[in-house]
C-alpha cells in the first residue's frame, strides 16, 4: 500500500536515502532499559539500522520490515553476521499477517524504530502508522525514532513527507506521551536542521 514503486526505486539503485550506515543518532539509545523481546523496524531498506540496534541489543531479536523485495535482500545480506536479526518481506500495516507469519508471534515487542518509514508513507496513512504502533506495543514500551519535523516546506510533494509536531501530538497523543530527547541532534550531511529525535512512550 504505497503511492512509490519502492521495489522500482530499489532495482534502478534509485535510493538516495541510503547512506549506508546506521542513523547516528541510534547510539543516544544505548543503554535503555527494554523489556525482553523484539526490536521492530518498519521500512528498514538495506539493514543498516538493524546492525546497529542488533549489536546495541544482543539479546534482544531485531525485526526488520519492508515490503521491497530487493530491499529485504540486501538487508538479509547485509546483517547475516548477526544472528539476532531477521528480515521480512511485508506491509508493516499488516501486523497480524507478519506477526503471525514470522517466529515472532506471541512475543513481546520491546521497542519500535522509526527512521525515514513514517515520512515515506503517503500522509493518509499515518493514522494507520500510529494504530499500528499502539498496536504492537504494551504500555511503556517506546516508539523511539527521527522524525521530519523542521524540514522546509515540502509543498506536500513526498516522499519525504514532513510532519510538524502539533500533528505529530495530534497523531499519536492518545496513545503516546511525546518526549523530546536533551541531546544534540547529530544526522547525515545534507540532513541538517530537517529532523528530530523523539521517543514516544505508550500509554496504559
Ligand atoms: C525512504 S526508504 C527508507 C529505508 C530505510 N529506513 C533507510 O533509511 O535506508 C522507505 C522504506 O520504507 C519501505 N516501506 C514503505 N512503505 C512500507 C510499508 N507499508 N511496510 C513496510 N515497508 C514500507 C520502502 O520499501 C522503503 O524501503
Amino acid at each position: 500500500m504505497s503511492s512509490v514503486d519502492w521495489e522500482n526505486r530499489y532495482q534502478q539503485a534509485d535510493t538516495p536515502w541510503d547512506k549506508g550506515l546506521p542513523h547516528p543518532m541510534i547510539e543516544i539509545w544505548r543503554g535503555l532499559e527494554l523489556s525482553p523481546g523484539v526490536i521492530v523496524v518498519p521500512g528498514c531498506g538495506r539493514g543498516w539500522d538493524l546492525r546497529a540496534w542488533a549489536m546495541m541489543f544482543p539479546q534482544h531479536r531485531v525485526l526488520g520490515i519492508d515490503l521491497a523485495a530487493s530491499a529485504v535482500e540486501d538487508a538479509q545480506k547485509n546483517c547475516a553476521d548477526l544472528p539476532n536479526v531477521s528480515v521480512i518481506l511485508a506491509d508493516f500495516f499488516d501486523h497480524a499477517s507478519w506477526r503471525s507469519a514470522a517466529e515472532f508471534e506471541g512475543q513481546n515487542i520491546s521497542l519500535v524504530w522509526e527512521h525515514t518509514c513514517f515520512c515515506a508513507i503517503p500522509p493518509s496513512l499515518r493514522e494507520s502508522y500510529a494504530a499500528t504502533v499502539a498496536a504492537l506495543l504494551e504500555p511503556g514500551a517506546m516508539l523511539v525514532g527521527v522524525f521530519f519535523t523542521d524540514i522546509r516546506d515540502d509543498d506536500g510533494q513526498g516522499p519525504p513527507w514532513n510532519c510538524m509536531l502539533p500533528e505529530l501530538q495530534r497523531l499519536f497523543g492518545e496513545h503516546f506521551q511525546i518526549e523530546s530527547l536533551p541531546y544534540d541532534h547529530r544526522t547525515f550531511p545534507g540532513r541538517e536542521g530537517e529532523e528530530r529525535a523523539l521517543s514516544l512512550r505508550r500509554l496504559d
